[in-house]
């Protein structure tokens, strides 16, 4: 039912809303009145407010019925936060699902080098870029951590989609320049910062506040990167200290001695980026599946934040582990969720947190029951606010909290297909709809997905 709809209205929606205030705390609010601003800002989140009332409390915060565009949502209905894809490969949509049970260096080589070599052609990259983006949007994934291929042209061509379509996102160009083929990697150590640069500039001039897109420094990973290339990017990091850094971190054991290998210089890849002057809050580390005491500790210290990748971490990549993720919670340690797409072979954020449990459960097993495993409400905080904190977007996007921007997701569990998410029936509490949508949902039950107060789908 919709009151009234002209031009830069407020948009309200009144009905059920869900949404984590913290790890611990999911808040269902019901009779839930939310209003956000023409310029995507959540301005007001009323609780307890019966429909017949609505008109009245606009009212009393200064809306007349014709500045606001009001949505009733049935029961079946509710709205959560948007997913947050804190690790994710644009280049390899091209590539989802292939090489399973492979192992990093082998997988890389054989899939995934020839694959991204193809982003030299930006008409192929507008191609796959575009249904990228477009196939993360139709999933709810409404901000995402994008590592681009080697190639600065694709990658703004990425950063310029996402921001036409209306996603929020991080977008960095990979920097390697060894390890890998001669057609498939950075000329010189200059030539990949200087490309760095002109990416960044590219990003700042196509949104100069940040507003939704912004570079993030991407090192492929150590294996991959001279020193003299860590160095440089480390540098720009120290120039430019807002900037996003992310890369791949203990992910697989080909992976760990690899490296001691080419860096015998350090026992540890946290003492070996942060030498780089890699590691901060704004670090967004990948897999993690293995960590240290020590490294558990300097994680904390120093802020860094674990896309938890529950997908490819069991299936590609050779890590085949169930990550420590109550470790990390139980010390304050940011972590979200990757979809890790396509060595994630989904792309569904409600995948990775189905995965997630299912990791989770293992990991209990294998730790003895010391980690237990992950419940639900907790997969799908680490699926929006867990996600936000790693991207230091939290006091942006979420949950619902006044202030922040409107980034939503409109979940429709009623008159699915059949077959889809488990039917919800006349006495179903919001509690048990969440957790069969959460469990059995999929893109068709995300109705609708608005990005800072835009619809997008
Ligand atoms: N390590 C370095 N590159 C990659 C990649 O593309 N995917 C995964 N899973 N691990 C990596
Ligand atoms: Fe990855």
């Amino acid at each position: 039912k919709r009151l009234a709809a002209t031009m830069a209205q407020h948009l309200v929606f009144h009905g059920t809303i869900i949404h984590c205030l913290n790890v611990e705390d999911l808040e269902i609010i019901k009779d839930g009145l939310i209003v956000v601003s023409p310029d995507g800002a959540i301005s007001s989140l009323m609780r307890s407010v019966e429909e017949a009332s609505v008109l009245p409390h606009l009212s009393a915060i200064g809306l007349s019925e014709q500045q606001c565009s009001v949505r009733f949502l049935e029961r079946g209905q509710f709205l959560i936060p948007g997913f947050v894809d804190t690790h994710n490969h644009a280049p390899q949509w091209a590539q989802r699902g292939i090489g399973q049970g492979m192992h990093i260096l082998d997988w890389l080589e054989k899939h995934t080098f020839p694959n991204e070599a193809r982003f030299s052609d930006p008409a192929y990259a507008r191609r796959v870029y575009s249904s990228c983006v477009d196939g993360f949007l139709q999933q709810g994934v409404t901000t995402a951590s994008y590592y681009g291929s080697i190639h600065p042209e694709a990658t703004n061509i990425l950063a310029d989609l996402c921001l036409e379509k209306g996603q929020r996102a991080f977008v960095g160009k990979c920097n390697m320049n060894r390890e890998a083929p001669d057609y498939y990697r950075d000329a010189t150590v200059r030539t990949s910062l200087s490309e760095t640069q002109q990416c960044l500039a590219h990003m700042r001039m196509i949104d100069p506040e940040g507003r939704l897109i912004k570079y993030v420094i991407t090192p492929r990973f150590a294996i991959t990167c001279e020193d003299d290339l860590l160095a440089g990017l480390g540098e720009i990091v120290k120039s430019n200290p807002d900037l996003p850094i992310q890369t791949h971190f203990n992910e697989a054991e080909q992976e760990m001695s690899y490296t001691k290998k080419l860096f015998p210089k350090f026992d540890n890849e946290v003492d070996l980026y942060n030498h780089f002057g890699l590691l901060s809050r704004r670090s967004i580390l990948a897999h993690c599946c293995y960590m240290s005491e020590y490294e558990l500790e300097r994680f904390k210290e120093l802020e860094c934040g674990v896309a938890h990748c529950p997908i490819s971490n069991m299936t590609v990549g050779g890590g085949f582990m169930a990550a420590p993720i109550r470790e990390f919670l139980r010390r304050d340690i940011k972590v979200g969720l990757g979809t890790d797409s396509g060595g994630g072979f989904s792309s569904s954020i409600l995948d990775a947190m189905r995965q997630a449990l299912v990791a989770s459960n293992a990991r209990e097993v294998t730790s003895q029951g010391k980690d237990k495993g992950l419940l639900i409400h907790e997969v799908f905080y680490l699926a929006t606010l867990g996600g936000a904190k790693v991207c230091c977007l939290d006091e942006k996007v979420g949950n619902f909290s006044v202030g922040k921007e409107f980034d939503a997701l409109l979940i429709e569990s009623k008159n699915s297909a059949p077959g889809v998410m488990t039917m919800i029936e006349e006495h179903d509490s919001i509690d048990l709809i969440l957790d069969k949508f959460i469990m059995t949902g999929d893109d068709r039950n995300i109705k609708e997905v608005f990005i800072c107060g835009r619809r997008v789908k």
